[in-house]
């Protein structure tokens, strides 16, 4: 029976690019979403940006512009990244579209007026409040301990740590993020969802413990059902009730009949799914209640396992309460850490740039194929590692299966006018085991067991390869006689092949289209497996299918933007437009707009040799706008003793007038390599201050020393 699935992975925050953990995500569902698809069901695949919240808010304020026009530039950024990873989303919408706006009003009408009793409670709390800042502190600008695991630094709403979820008055020892300032309580008038309404636990105990989950993901939900912390340290048991308000200004939905207040951004986050779902129905002239209504409707989310709270309790409990179909499952990955480093956490950099691996020119099929070899249907954590990705790739996918088709393609061509002939019999045997593991693997991928399907196809190949062994078409093809046999066992090979596309689409699409295109096949699904191609079938000549991956790619992915080029990008403009531009993308979230660089050895920095120096004459330079010619005293001489200077161009007119700087004291990079500029020989770099962005944070500081210092002295 064809299925109507409705799949979506978490909604990113628009407030930074994609990096790999998003991808690898995306990369998850779509090879999920492509088999089904496969399989002869209907799936609608949806995606959003998720927009709203205080932390978008502030970085678009910091940014000059309106939180709309913030998210507006992220979701520009967006279709390279999907299309470059053939990520096919059927439809990519936004939180701050009218959709959402009106779905996340009416489900929390429904929530409020519901009919055995409002789900809805108002009630004063305290809430923290920055006094330097003069606001109301959101979770995410409040830091501290987590009462839970003790973790340090936490947010104010949830610990990436042990992925407890509390309300910022329970963090310990809370400081403001925006100021430093120990926050103050202050009163306010908040909405609450009473999930600690005996028909909400009652629905979440059952929701969450009828098997469907993963168990991992069961286990760790149990815990939430008995355990909890209060602000004042003692625990409670059961459900807390959540609170889904915030106080202007916010960036978010009104709450109706409340002026001044908004929604929390994960209440309508996850209505962001339903709103592109909205969006998609209306594109396509759908009636979308009637679509939701379809009782065989199956949807699942696809997310990472620090958002599972919000997706197993708070948003099954709003849909069922607002009286909405619920999840059919939640499917929960791990974290991906990059070369055995760091948990890819939201906020934090990466060391794989997924634009600049497709810059790069590598295949995006090579990623998906790494990943989903690595993919399971728990949420256990996985490592991206460069050479195991080598390696991987090249025997794998070069070595057993590409291999294949460009052993056997060639001499069909060439002898047989690419015509398939009878298939010989130990080889029907062969192609009978490679269609009987299509149950198998169909499980597995049913199952997001990706990296068992894999390992099932490549061992296939692996059976594949021994008959080339054993048949060798390359002996058959020098004795005339034998010019049967030698269409028989490719032809063999060509079916085989065509069989191991079926069961490697999902992962490499565009590399079975381009099977498809050669063996002149219509699109494969995994009822082609069992319509084998007809005796007297004509494929096209062999075309290259796929490169191995070149170790070169690899170190150039990985290899950090160089330090002294970008340093100079920092001071100097002139020097900036013909500079590539520095790997690490703006990150409007990061201080500074840029993510903090690899962490170097003090060694490294020993190598740079910083020296206090005297500005002792400053000009501007003729035919440069943004250049000034700097005479530094940095207390050396020349080889008879006299004082000497040194000549430095420095792009810092669009601050400084040179009379400004004259007799200041600054920062020389000393030992900097002398550049030769079009207007001169700049002997050293200053040391001045920007923003990543420098067009919407224009301005470039010079740094100034204390009093005191002296031209010459080292900064260590
Ligand atoms: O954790 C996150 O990145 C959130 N923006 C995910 C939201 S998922 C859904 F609820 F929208
Ligand atoms: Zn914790």
């Amino acid at each position: 029976m064809p299925r109507h699935i409705f799949v979506t992975t978490a909604l990113p925050y628009a407030n930074g690019n994609f990096h790999i953990g998003h991808i690898m995500e995306y990369i998850q569902a779509d090879i999920w979403v492509r088999f089904q698809r496969m399989m002869g069901h209907t799936v609608d695949f949806c995606g959003a940006d998720d927009t709203h919240g205080a932390p978008i808010m502030i970085a678009a304020e910091k940014a000059g512009v309106t939180p709309q026009q913030f998210v507006a530039d992220i979701a520009a950024g967006r279709k390279p990244y999907l299309d470059g990873f053939h990520i096919q989303f059927d439809n990519w919408h936004s939180t701050d579209a009218p959709e959402n706006h009106e779905l996340a009003q009416s489900i929390y009408r429904a929530l409020r007026d519901n009919s055995e009793g409002s789900l809805i409670e108002a009630r004063s709390i305290e809430q923290f409040y920055d006094p330097q800042k003069g606001m109301f502190l959101p979770d995410r600008f409040i830091k501290g301990e987590c009462p839970r695991c003790h973790g340090k630094d936490q947010y104010g709403d949830n610990c990436e740590e042990c992925g407890a979820v509390y309300a910022p008055t329970e963090l310990i020892n809370p400081y403001s993020a925006l100021s430093g300032a120990k926050p103050e309580l202050k009163t306010s008038e908040h909405f609450f969802f009473k999930l600690s309404d005996p028909r909400c636990v009652a629905f979440l105990t059952e929701w969450t413990q009828d098997g469907k989950l993963q168990p991992e993901v069961a286990n760790k939900i149990k815990e939430w059902f008995t355990t909890r912390s209060n602000p004042d340290g003692s625990t409670s048991t059961g459900l807390g009730d959540w609170d889904i308000s915030r106080d202007a200004p916010y960036f978010g939905i009104e709450i109706p009949d409340a002026p001044g207040k908004y929604f929390y951004v994960w209440l309508d986050a996850p209505i962001g799914y339903l709103a592109s779902l909205k969006n998609l129905c209306t594109r396509r002239g759908v009636d979308f209640d009637a679509y939701l209504a379809n009782p065989a409707l199956e949807q699942y989310h696809f997310i990472g396992k620090d958002i599972v709270t919000f997706h197993t309790l708070f948003w099954p409990a709003t849909l069922k309460f607002s009286g909405r179909k619920v999840p059919s499952n939640i499917f929960v990955h791990g974290f991906l850490t990059v070369n055995n480093g760091e948990k890819m956490s939201k906020s934090r950099g990466t060391g794989l740039d997924p634009l600049k691996y497709l810059k790069l020119g590598m295949n995006p099929e090579w990623l998906r194929y790494y990943l989903a070899a690595k993919l399971s249907g728990r949420n256990e954590d996985i490592d991206f590692n460069a050479d195991d990705f080598m390696a991987r790739v090249n025997a794998d996918l070069i070595g057993k299966y590409v291999n294949i088709a460009s052993r056997a393609a060639g001499f069909l061509t060439k002898r047989f006018g690419g015509q398939l002939g009878p298939v010989p019999e130990d080889g029907a045997a062969l192609l009978h085991d490679l269609r009987e593991a299509r149950h198998n693997i169909e499980q597995l991928y049913e199952a997001r067991e990706t990296a068992k399907a894999l390992k099932d196809t490549m061992l296939l190949a692996d059976r594949v390869n021994a008959y080339v062994d054993l048949h060798k078409p390359w002996d058959l093809a020098k004795h005339p006689e034998q010019s049967a046999q030698l269409q028989g066992v490719c032809t063999v090979l060509i079916k085989a092949f065509r069989i191991l596309t079926c069961y490697l689409k999902p992962v490499l699409p565009a590399l079975a289209a381009q099977v498809e295109r050669f063996m002149n096949t219509p699109p494969l699904t995994f009822a082609s497996i069992v319509q084998p191609l007809p005796a007297g079938h004509v494929i096209d000549p062999y075309q290259h299918l796929m490169q191995r991956v070149d170790e070169k790619q690899l170190d150039a992915l990985f290899e950090p933007p160089a330090q002294v080029e970008q340093a100079q990008v920092a001071t100097n403009n002139e020097v900036k437009k013909k500079t590539p531009a520095p790997a690490t993308p703006v990150d409007p979230s990061a201080p500074g707009g840029e993510a903090v660089a690899p962490t170097i050895s003090i060694d490294d920095f020993a190598k740079v040799d910083l020296r206090i120096a005297k500005i002792v004459a400053c000009q501007a330079v003729a035919g440069s706008t943004k250049l000034l010619q700097l005479t530094l005293d940095a207390g050396e001489q020349d080889e008879v003793g006299q004082p000497k200077t040194r000549n430095v161009f420095s792009g810092i007119a669009s601050l400084y007038q040179p009379e400004q700087l004259v007799g200041k004291l600054t920062v020389l990079v000393a030992n900097l390599a002398p550049r030769k500029m079009k207007f001169g020989l700049s002997e050293g770099m200053v040391l001045a201050a920007s923003h990543a962005d420098e067009k919407s944070h224009p301005g470039i500081y010079v740094l100034e020393p204390s009093a005191g210092a002296t031209p010459g002295l080292r900064i260590r």
